[in-house]
């Protein structure tokens, strides 16, 4: 069931991680947006827009390493800390996440030393979701994303949202996994207190 005081104040960041444009997984995570409803705020980031350095791990190198990120970094570290709800919408990249996402949750390890920034203990209590297209039909074959999706919110306090997986190959082939779309069209707004599991 659906209760409008349960998205009071929240906003959803979308993060888009396909390689391409108008892919499946971006199909899937629109089809699951509709379904929020009117007024509940909704930011869309498309991580191939928004390139960012490759990742240095410097943890190690002394304290105050790493500076406030700029540029590109800083538009995905503010729009990250902004959200209530953080949707990982990744195609299946060998098993996982795709390179841009996978580049984005390394960034955090940075964003996590950025003296004053307090990134990890803002991060709690925000919900990790996952949207994912994949061409496999053994679903399973998702796990390591999800299970690294999981671990990687569990390590920062938040709370996991759930796990949407799409069968597609080719663009816009996702629409033709019927369990998919109507999946999606509950995957935000089904009470999850009220789901077993
Ligand atoms: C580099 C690469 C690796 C892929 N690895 C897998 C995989 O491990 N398992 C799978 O089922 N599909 C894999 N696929 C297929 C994509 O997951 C599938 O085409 C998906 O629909 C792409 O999503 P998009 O349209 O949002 O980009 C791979 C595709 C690419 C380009």
């Amino acid at each position: 069931m659906t209760t409008t005081h349960q998205f009071s104040g929240r906003t959803f960041l979308f993060l888009l991680a396909s390689s391409r444009l108008d892919g499946n997984t971006e199909t899937l995570a629109r089809e699951a947006a509709a379904a929020l409803p009117d007024g509940v705020e909704q930011e869309w980031l498309r991580l191939k827009d928004l390139p960012v350095p490759a990742f240095e791990d410097r943890r190690h190198d002394g304290p105050g390493i790493y500076p406030e990120p700029v540029g590109n970094s800083r538009v995905l570290l503010d729009a990250t800390l902004s959200a209530t709800d953080l949707v990982v919408a990744s195609p299946l990249y060998w098993y996982s996440l795709s390179a841009s996402a996978q580049l984005y949750l390394d960034h955090w390890s940075g964003w996590m030393r950025v003296p004053g920034l307090d990134f990890k203990p803002r991060m709690g209590g925000k919900t990790m979701w996952s949207i994912t297209a994949l061409s496999s039909e053994d679903r399973s074959m998702a796990d390591p994303l999800i299970g690294t999706l999981r671990n990687c919110a569990a390590y920062m306090g938040m709370q996991w949202g759930g796990s949407l997986l799409g069968l597609g190959n080719a663009p816009g082939t996702v629409r033709d996994d019927a369990e998919a779309l109507r999946a999606a069209g509950e995957f935000f707004v089904t009470d999850r207190a009220s789901v077993t599991v």
